[in-house]
């Protein structure tokens, strides 16, 4: 039989990093962070000095990046050229450019047929895989049996960010989350949207482990 894939979207800071990799700790799943692989390509286009403004410049690029992921939810990766990148693709610099890189079509389609082969690979060799992101309800597996959309509102979100990222600047980081989530959810190219079949799940008031624990209810139904 085939591996389960079950797709998470949403804001940032909505909690999907933190529950798929709980859930898939807890199941036994492979987990992939493809909002990591899209900070990855952002690492390498300003490491390369590319203008990640212009959008030309950025696609005439898009296919030299080479981004592998490690999917063990315990211990993820992220590769580009063979460089382990975990570390850089948090800074600052790379989550002030990631949407701009992130809304260019030519970088999607190369990112979204490499979800799709880790995807296919998962489900070969494991139980199934957790993926999460913006735009794996809609375009890169919209057939998941269990669909999510998480949310929270602003304030919690930017509490946990900045948990995250270790800044005591709430109110930057809620400005930061709002600009990023408006360019996510207004881009031409597959925008952050919630589709009719995904079961939104507002985490706000919920800790981490009672999040984990509906969404493996929701696994184990589906399984
Ligand atoms: O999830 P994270 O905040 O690390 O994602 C960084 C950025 O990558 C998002 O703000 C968005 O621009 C982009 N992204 C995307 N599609 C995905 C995942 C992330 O466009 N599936």
């Amino acid at each position: 039989a085939e591996g389960i894939v079950i797709a998470i979207d949403g804001p940032s800071g909505s909690g999907k990093s933190s529950t798929a990799r709980g859930v898939a700790t807890e199941r036994g799943l492979r987990y992939l962070d493809t909002g990591a692989m899209y900070r990855a390509v952002t690492w390498w286009m300003l490491h390369h000095e590319v203008d990640v403004d212009d959008a030309a410049a950025v696609a005439a690029a898009a296919s030299r990046p080479v981004v592998t992921m490690g999917t063990d939810p315990t211990a993820p990766t992220v590769r580009v050229d063979g460089v382990d990148v975990a570390r850089e693709i948090r800074s600052r610099e790379v989550t002030a450019s990631v949407s701009a890189v992130s809304a260019v079509p030519r970088v999607r389609e190369r990112l979204v047929a490499l979800q799709r082969a880790v995807i296919a690979e998962a489900r070969r060799g494991a139980p199934g895989i957790v993926v999460e992101g913006r735009d794996i309800t809609t375009v890169v597996a919209p057939d998941a049996p269990v669909k999510l959309y998480l949310t929270a509102s602003a304030e919690a979100r930017a509490q946990r960010r900045s948990r995250e990222v270790r800044t005591t600047d709430i109110a930057a980081t809620q400005a930061d989350l709002a600009r990023r989530d408006l360019l996510d959810s207004s881009r031409a190219a597959s925008p952050l949207t919630r589709t009719e079949d995904s079961l939104e799940l507002e985490t706000s008031g919920l800790t981490l482990d009672e999040v984990v624990a509906i969404v493996v209810k929701l696994v184990d139904e589906a399984a």
